[in-house]
């Protein structure tokens, strides 16, 4: 099937199977490689995107859920050549390391920052809800602390604290 989607703003469109995975289209057919693959089972979150403004898993989305719908992966978070402050964050604050993990912890933080779902917290309080949201995002290397820091730098940059 045809399918038409926005993905990172730009009008876009695919012959796939309806059974094919978002995460696949994403890749293979759009060349948009930024989005990672771990588990493939939807328990990792290295696959992360936003479908119409929420995170999914791509790997478990079927293309043809998608038609007509919004998505943006990790290349369409920066605006030109201005990082998001959470990928600024997480290269300053040595938040990659192998790098699998990080699109999709960028996705996600990125959703949590601008939907300022942090917003007035105190800092403990905050550092905890960042450990909750991003919960579904494992990481193998960091131990997730300088994940969390590097959350809390960008929420303190765009001002939600
Ligand atoms: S690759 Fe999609 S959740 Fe792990
Ligand atoms: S940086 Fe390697 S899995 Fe997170």
């Amino acid at each position: 099937m045809k399918i038409e989607l926005e993905v990172n703003g730009q009008p876009r469109t695919a012959e796939v199977s309806p059974w094919a995975r978002l995460l696949d289209v994403l890749r293979e057919d759009l060349r948009l490689t930024g989005t990672k693959e771990g588990c493939g089972e939807g328990e990792c979150g290295a696959c992360s995107v936003l479908l119409d403004g929420e995170v999914v898993n791509a790997c478990i989305v079927a293309a043809g859920q998608c038609h007509g719908r919004r998505v943006v992966t990790v290349e369409g978070l920066a605006r030109g050549e201005v990082l998001h402050a959470v990928q600024r964050a997480l290269v300053a604050c040595g938040g990659a390391q192998c790098g699998i993990c990080t699109p999709g912890i960028a996705v996600c933080a990125a959703h949590v920052i601008d939907r300022k779902l942090l917003a007035g917290k105190p800092v403990a309080e905050a550092r905890a809800a960042v450990r909750e949201l991003l919960a579904g995002n494992i990481c193998r290397c960091t131990g997730y602390q300088l994940i969390v820091d590097a959350v809390l730098v960008a929420v303190d940059e765009v001002g939600d604290s």
